[in-house]
Order: structure tokens, then sequence, then C-alpha cells
């Protein structure tokens, strides 16, 4: 019998506590399901640094490349906002990011019928909605060289001295392989992909716009494919979002867009994503799964966060990771009952009020939906 390995790396502020949810979730697959799952926690971000004195250990990274997956709770807060670059709780994340190769960020932006009302568009703009934004997530000016602030003192003209310089670098490598992850999941969904960059005014974009196409003229001409200015798509975005089916775009632009896109569905609370890479010898890809939100400090430690973009991110390693779909649809029916039956923490309360659940108890109703369907 197969045991499906995971990683979790709670980290901070909510991180841990709708961990904990996710736990309850995975104990009811192995108890009802027979499904064996072998897993480990360990530290990232803040809790990290302050055992270690760094974001990610090295061992952790070691084991992070060994599993058939990691789930990422969320990582930062203010008590780490003032320390060296080099050791913020970010750049755990981005190591992970960057020593697993995740390329494919896939943050798919669903608007539950139930909560359609929560978004800050109307109704009839965003029922229905289902986008998937692949974010390309190891390249491009997250990690370019040259990068740094130096001094510029030969420089008279600059009042304060100084020079801040990010580098925004593609190869066509980079951009053809996130182009055919796109290409490959508008398959199974609804064949379209507008790809998105700055053409006009960057030289990475217009490689970025050349590759996307060639990949496409050579490998999936059987798809649609559309290209925009990334600031007409963060318009059409919260114009019209249902004009999209999967949307590709760079590393900068993809976190900027995939915020954007997030509360079109009502919360933050509410959205999954996967981290993908290359294949393993499992057949599988290389994966760590995390929620879009943040670690929310302003609510962390009171009952409040809402648990479900990371209880649908583990539904997104059943299916990735695990090959599990079946049991993936049935995590997500569970989590569209409970919302359909009006159980709601506290980011999801309209104007008119109503009694929030707290976060371990919509875990509890999420559990026992399962057991219902
Ligand atoms: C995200 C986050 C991260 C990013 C931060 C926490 C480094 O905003 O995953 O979207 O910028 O990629
Ligand atoms: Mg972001």
């Amino acid at each position: 019998m197969t045991t499906h390995s995971l990683l979790i790396l709670p980290g901070d502020g909510i991180g841990p506590e709708v961990m904990t949810e996710v736990r309850k979730v995975i104990d009811w697959f192995q108890t009802n399901k027979g499904i064996q799952f072998d897993v480990s926690e360990d530290l990232v971000g803040g809790a990290a640094y302050d055992k270690h004195g760094v974001p990610l250990a090295d061992e952790t990274m070691q084991k992070a490349q060994e599993v058939d997956a990691v789930l990422l709770g969320a990582v930062g807060g203010p008590a780490y906002d003032n320390l060296d670059f080099s050791v913020k709780p970010e750049r755990g994340l981005l190591r992970l990011r960057k020593e697993m190769d995740l390329f494919a960020n896939l943050r798919p932006a669903q608007c539950f019928d139930a909560l359609a009302d929560f978004s800050s568009l109307k109704r009839e703009i965003v029922a229905g909605l289902d986008i998937l934004i692949v974010r390309e997530l190891t390249s491009g000016v997250y990690f370019g060289e040259p990068r740094g602030i130096h001094s510029d003192d030969n420089n008279p003209q600059n009042e304060g001295g100084r020079v801040g310089i990010n580098t925004q670098r593609y190869t066509s490598g980079e951009i053809r392989r996130v182009a055919r992850a796109a290409f490959e999941l508008a398959k199974k969904r609804g064949n379209r992909v507008c790809s998105m960059e700055k053409a006009n005014v960057m030289e990475s974009g217009i490689l970025w716009r050349e590759e996307v196409q060639w990949v496409h003229d050579n490998e999936y001409p059987e798809v649609e494919l559309s290209h925009m200015y990334a600031d007409n798509g963060a318009m059409q975005l919260v114009r019209r979002p249902n004009q999209f089916d999967v949307i590709v775009t760079d590393n900068l632009f993809g976190d900027i867009l995939s915020d954007a896109a997030a509360m079109l569905t009502g919360s933050l609370g509410m959205l999954p994503s996967a981290s993908l890479g290359a294949p393993m010898a499992n057949g599988r890809p290389k994966a760590m799964y995390e929620p879009v939100h943040g670690s929310a400090p302003d609510i962390t430690g009171q009952g409040k966060a809402n648990p479900i973009a990371c209880i649908l991110s583990f539904a997104m390693a059943l299916r990735y990771s695990y090959d599990l779909g079946a049991e993936a649809d049935l995590l997500e029916k569970a989590i569209e009952k409970v919302l359909a039956d009006g159980v709601r923490t506290a980011d999801l309360m309209g104007p008119d009020g109503g009694t929030p659940v707290s976060t371990s108890q919509m875990g509890d109703k999420i559990v026992e939906a399962l057991s219902a369907l």
C-alpha cells in the first residue's frame, strides 16, 4: 500500500492555527478512506529564525526535497519586520521555491456561489467565476542579478547618494516551461490562455510574448492564445473577470494580479495555491502547496482565521501530488456544502452580521460534511 509523504511547515501567524484544521482532514482520510499519509512537521519563517537564526534550516530544505509534497501555512509578522533582509521570514519561502525549482505557481480564483455577495464587485460580475492564474515563480525580478542597495557617491545630482537595483531577467527556457504548464492546464479546462506582460516597455516582455507564442504555434496550436499588457489585464480582471480561463504571467505581475483576482472571490481566506516543478522519480511534480493569504498578525491567536484556503491547498495536493482526484473532489464538495449551509468564519460575515464560527469549528464542520457526503 502506498504511503504519501507530506512535510507540513505551519510557519508564522495564523499558519499554525489553520494547519491544525488541515490535520483533522488528513486524519479523516486516514481513518475513513484508508489512505496512508506519512506526515512530518518542521519550522519555516520567523518560527525557524527564532530557533535556528535562519528562516529555513538546511535540514528542512533537504527534507522538502525528499517528500512527495510540502504544505506551508504562512510566513512573516511584525516581530520580524526589522530583521536583516537576508534572514527575513520571506527568504525561507523564496528559498523553498527556488531550490525546489517550483516554476509554475497555480492560483485558482473560483467564486463559490454562496459567497458571491461577499465580493467587492457585484454578484453578476463574479458569479460562476473560475479562472486560473499561472505565475512564474522562480525567476524574474524576484531573483534577477544584479540586485542590492548601493551608494551612488559619484553622482552629485542624486540627493541621498544611494541606488536600489533589481533586475528583471527571463531566459527563453524559463518562459517556455511555464507556458507549457499553462497550455497543459488550459486543455483540461476552457482551452484558453491569456498571456500578460509589458511588451510595450520591457524587452523581457517582448521575449515573454514571443516565446509564449512560439510554444503555442509549435506545440499547442489547438489552444486559444491571446496576449494582453499586464496593466490592461489588471483592469480587465475587475471589469469582466469571466472573460479569462487561464492567465500566464511572470513572477511580479503574477504576485499582484493574483491578489486582485483573489479579492474577486469574496475573501483571501478562501484561496489555495500549488507550486509545481519538474517531475520526480514517482512521475509526480515536485510540489509545495500554500494558501494565498499571509500570516495575518492582526487576527493571530484569536480563532478567527479561515482555514479553508489551507484545506483547499491540501485538496490540490491530493489532486496533483497523490493522484487522488476523487478525494480532492470530495473535499471540495464538503467545503461547498458547509458554505451553502451558511457556516461562516469572521472574514465571510456580510454587513448584516450573523454569528461567525471559529477556526476550529469551521474545521469540525468540514470533517462532519465529509462524513455526511
Ligand atoms: C505571495 C507572497 C510572497 C510573494 C511573499 C510572502 C514573499 O506575496 O506568495 O504572493 O511575494 O511571492
Ligand atoms: Mg503575494
